[in-house]
């Protein structure tokens, strides 16, 4: 009896997710750009992190906590599958890749990460002739 019970504790383990999607992203600065945050795990805050500092928490009670002008959410969750889109606008971070990173608490060890690579802007000069 023991036995089976931590067999099926097993096999949820196995099965329960958290993706980011996409894992890697290419932004021109100044741009948006959307991820999503998936799982099927119980929690209380899913916290996004941009190269390590927090951007939003969202609270799965709640929603979004707290305002901030340069991040949006969207929730498109099911009933048995929390997912969140998150969308960072105007994308103002360093030119170079970052980490976002969605986290799940009280479940610490639950987090998953994507590469979001910010571009500068292409400038055409159009005064500058090549010869
Ligand atoms: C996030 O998920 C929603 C619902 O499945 C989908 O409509 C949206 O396009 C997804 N966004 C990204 C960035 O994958
Ligand atoms: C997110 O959407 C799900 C499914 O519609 C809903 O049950 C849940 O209450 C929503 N969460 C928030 C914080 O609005
Ligand atoms: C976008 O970022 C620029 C530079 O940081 C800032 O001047 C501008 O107000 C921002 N626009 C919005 C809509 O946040």
């Amino acid at each position: 009896m023991h036995g089976h019970i931590l067999q099926l504790c097993v096999i949820q383990a196995v099965a329960s997710f958290l993706h980011l999607e996409p894992k890697t992203a290419t932004v021109l600065r100044g741009s948006e750009v959307h991820f999503n945050c998936s799982t099927d795990e119980t929690w209380t805050v899913m916290t996004w992190l941009l190269g390590g500092r927090p951007v939003l928490s969202i609270s799965e009670v709640h929603g979004p906590l707290g305002t901030d002008d340069s991040v949006r959410t969207v929730n498109h969750s099911l009933s048995s599958v929390s997912v969140w889109e998150l969308v960072l606008m105007n994308a103002s971070f360093s030119p170079t890749v970052q980490e976002l990173t969605c986290e799940l608490l009280p479940t610490t060890l639950s987090r998953s990460t994507a590469d979001l690579f910010v571009q500068e802007p292409f400038h055409v000069d159009v005064g500058h002739v090549c010869d």
